[in-house]
């Protein structure tokens, strides 16, 4: 085991107590990079200004940075500092933390869910990137094309994509832009969610909002795909936790603390510092584990026990510091109204198997209905 087969590793969280207990910030020889894994150490790490989200000698990956995905990539908020995160940001994220649960919970409830694993694909995958596009102005025939496009798109912030992927998500970020720049140019687009967003965008480029736009899509799919998996494959594991629907959102607060679909995230130090008392270089890397932070027993107390109702739950799922999710409530908003849609079409949980997905950060599980009951 180490750090990044940790995230899709079927229990890593006695692993991540041992680093803890190694302590919190300890440099790891063979991957050549720091790891914070208490959540003091990762509280520190994401709050320090030096500590930034991209090496300043990279700022968009060698692999995509002649195509358009790195164009994209390299204008996100996700992935920049200064300006060129607040900006964008600044018009975003307000948008994001306004929007209605009942709406969503509409959105979801008109789309088709069925109960076995390619209706759970669809309802994971396709559906919070179609319930974005709704919220944008989208159709649903232009929500559904734009989240295949997404699938492709995301490939290029994996390292471990193939040629053949980054091409694809090359294409796929040429034609995400167009339906962007025919978004904004549309007359009849009502989307309160959109002219908000573009009211407060001042000072930048209609680039920088195409991306962030794009960047949207990107942030939600797989990660909300892998809250709503993630809660799925707690109710294989142990059925009797949820006693009623009315439960649902007590469920997914603890689940995306207790297994979350984002096990980690990276920041590169771009001035000396020091850290928990240990002095960091210009051009160190951290690996900040997300997942082991909320499972240190200086966050929450019994830690490693799964409670509906536990008291004063806290949890970096969602980082923290100035790159903070935005997408916090949509998220928990999408997956509850999902989760619900999910479980009143009765499916047969136990007869799925899982695998997670290929990732060095995601933990996030793909269904098949092969195993036998
Ligand atoms: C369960 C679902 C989600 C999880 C676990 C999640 C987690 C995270 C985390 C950990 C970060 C910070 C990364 C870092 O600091 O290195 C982040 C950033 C971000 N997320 Fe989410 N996210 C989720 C869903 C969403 C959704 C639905 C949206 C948008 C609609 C969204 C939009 C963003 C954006 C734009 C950023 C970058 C913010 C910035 O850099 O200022 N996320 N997310």
């Amino acid at each position: 085991m180490d750090p990044i087969l940790a995230a899709t590793h079927a229990d890593p969280y006695p692993y991540y107590a041992q680093l803890r207990a190694e302590g919190g910030l300890v440099f790891h020889s063979q991957l050549n990079v720091w790891v914070a894994s208490s959540a003091q150490a990762v509280a520190a790490v994401l709050e320090n200004p030096v500590c930034h989200v991209r090496p300043s000698n990279e700022p968009v990956p060698h692999a995509i940075a002649n195509g358009m995905s790195g164009k994209v990539f390299g204008q996100l908020m996700r992935m920049n500092e200064g300006e060129r995160q607040r900006c964008p940001r600044s018009a975003i994220a307000p948008g994001l933390k306004g929007i209605d649960a009942q709406e969503v919970e509409a959105l979801v409830g008109a789309r088709l869910i069925t109960a076995d694993a390619a209706g759970l694909y669809n309802a994971m995958f396709r559906g919070p990137a179609c319930v974005m596009a709704a919220l944008l102005g989208y159709s649903p025939a232009q929500g559904r094309a734009i989240s295949e496009l997404t699938r492709d798109f995301v490939a290029c912030l994996s390292p471990l994509s193939t040629h053949t992927q980054l091409t694809a998500a090359h294409t796929a970020a040429e034609q995400l832009s167009g339906y962007f720049v025919e978004l904004l140019e549309d007359p009849d687009n009502h989307s309160p969610l959109l002219s908000g967003i573009r009211q407060r965008f001042t000072g930048g480029t209609p680039e920088m909002l195409i991306a962030n736009l794009i960047g949207l899509f990107s942030q939600t799919f797989e990660a909300t795909a892998g809250l709503i998996g993630n809660a799925i494959l707690t109710l294989i594991k142990n059925p009797s936790v949820l006693r009623e629907p009315a439960q649902i959102d007590d469920l997914l607060a603890e689940v995306q603390r207790f297994d979350p679909p984002v096990q980690n995230t990276r920041r590169f130090v771009v001035a000396p510092c020091e850290i928990n008392g240990i002095s960091l270089k210009t051009g160190d890397v951290i690996l900040v584990l997300l997942a082991s932070a909320n499972r240190d027993p200086q966050l929450n107390n019994t830690p490693d026990a799964f409670m509906l109702d536990r008291p004063n739950r806290r949890s970096f799922t969602f980082g923290a510091g100035h790159h903070q999710c935005p997408g916090q409530n949509l998220a928990l908003s999408i997956a509850s109204a999902t989760l619900r849609q999910i479980l009143k079409k009765k499916p047969v949980l136990e007869r799925l198997s899982w695998d997670y997905r290929p990732s060095l950060n995601g933990r996030v599980p793909v269904f098949s209905d092969t195993r036998q009951v």
